[in-house]
């Protein structure tokens, strides 16, 4: 008998937040089986979906860097999954790899659209795929090594600190010898940047004295931003660049869910300050990969990365309210779903 595929599909595009129960439909198809792969393909199960920002930019019906997810369509997302059968000599049944299968449980691969784990050195779990190892961490090394390059002694801030993202770049930052401001938005998570990842400051940006502490945090004003949540706090370091800072654009998480997205005020200090602000997207960097997993795992192994994930139980049906607490700032480190516990036995299809 045909196993369940359960899919999230899109229902309707939103204009502000996405609302649970309406932005998606789920779907039930029967999972494909290992009669419908054909050579340079691999059937598998996913184990982790990734729940990453730009996904609400995904559902939007704008030209971008990828097109947008169709009505009807599964909702586009990275997993890393089990391969249950193969007829690709990159992977083998039992093999961990990462690809864009969708929102979904089970799914085909082709050769190009999987990553096989060999790509990974140093691997321990297989949620390392899609958190330090993976495009997070990917985009953490891009944006700080090849963009900001932060010197000994330099001012680095990192907005969005906290996240998956964010921790790993003002990490890297450090092992560059630079002093490290982190922005996020609890206590808790604050008090975890320095005392567990080695910020040297670490600033809760909803505090009511924010604006101040960050002044008295920058005496020497900041040579290397790194931004990932664009909106005010993209404006208040405008505001302290010093001159021939480097501006790593990266996310703008902030405005990503407004129907009225608002630019900053003193973008003018980017031609006073001569500030170098330069956006990016990691996938243009996949010649760089193998050299950032590699340096990324070898400081993972010498203690001088330290990562975490947080990890929603309870397969797909949870990945939608996931999304939208995503933007609440829900995590701390990596967003993933548990589709199905790597420790279960293997589906058979
Ligand atoms: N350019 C690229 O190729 C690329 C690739 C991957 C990711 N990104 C971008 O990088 C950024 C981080 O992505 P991630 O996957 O690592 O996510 P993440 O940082 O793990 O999660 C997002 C975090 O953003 C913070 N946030 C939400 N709303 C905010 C607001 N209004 N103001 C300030 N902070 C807010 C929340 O933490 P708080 O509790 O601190 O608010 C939340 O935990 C995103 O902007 C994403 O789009 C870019």
């Amino acid at each position: 008998m045909a196993v369940n595929n359960l899919s999230i599909v899109l229902a309707e595009r939103p204009t502000g937040d996405i609302i649970p129960g309406t932005t998606f439909n789920q779907k039930i198809t029967p999972a494909p089986t290992s009669a419908d792969i054909k050579d340079g393909e691999v059937l598998v199960e996913a184990l982790y979906l990734s729940l990453d920002p730009a996904m609400r930019g995904w559902l939007n019906d704008v030209r971008s860097y990828v097109p947008p997810v169709q009505i009807g369509e599964t909702m586009r997302g990275a997993s890393v999954c089990r391969v249950l059968a193969s007829k690709s000599k990159q992977a083998t049944v039992g093999d961990y790899v990462c690809g864009f299968t969708g929102w979904t449980q089970y799914a085909v691969l082709r050769e190009g659209a999987f990553e096989p784990s060999s790509n990974y050195p140093g691997l321990r779990e297989p949620k390392d795929m899609l958190s330090v190892l993976g495009m997070t961490g990917l985009t953490a090394w891009v944006g700080m090594t090849k963009i900001g390059e932060p010197k000994a002694g330099e001012t680095v801030v990192v907005s969005g600190a906290a996240g998956a993202t964010g921790s790993i770049a003002g990490q890297i930052a450090k092992i560059n010898g630079a002093r490290v401001i982190g922005i996020a938005g609890n206590d808790e998570k604050c008090k975890w940047l320095v005392e567990e990842l080695g910020f040297d400051v670490a600033l809760n940006y909803k505090d009511a004295d924010f604006k101040e502490k960050f002044k008295e945090a920058t005496p020497k004003y900041i040579d290397v931003y790194f931004d990932n949540v664009g909106g005010d706090i993209l404006n208040m370091c405008l505001a302290r660049a010093k001159e021939h800072a480097r501006f790593v654009m990266c996310g703008g998480i902030s405005q990503y869910n407004s129907t009225n997205p608002e630019g900053p005020s003193n973008i003018s200090r980017v031609i006073t300050m001569r500030i170098k602000m330069q956006g990016f997207i990691v996938f243009d960097h996949i010649k760089d990969y193998g050299k950032a997993r590699q340096e990324l795992s070898q400081w993972i192994s010498e203690g001088k990365i330290k990562k975490t994930e947080h990890i929603l139980p309870g397969g797909l049906q949870v990945a939608e309210q996931g999304l939208v607490d995503l933007y609440k700032g829900s995590n701390t480190g990596k967003l993933l779903v548990e589709v199905k516990n790597p420790n279960e036995t293997p589906s058979k299809l």
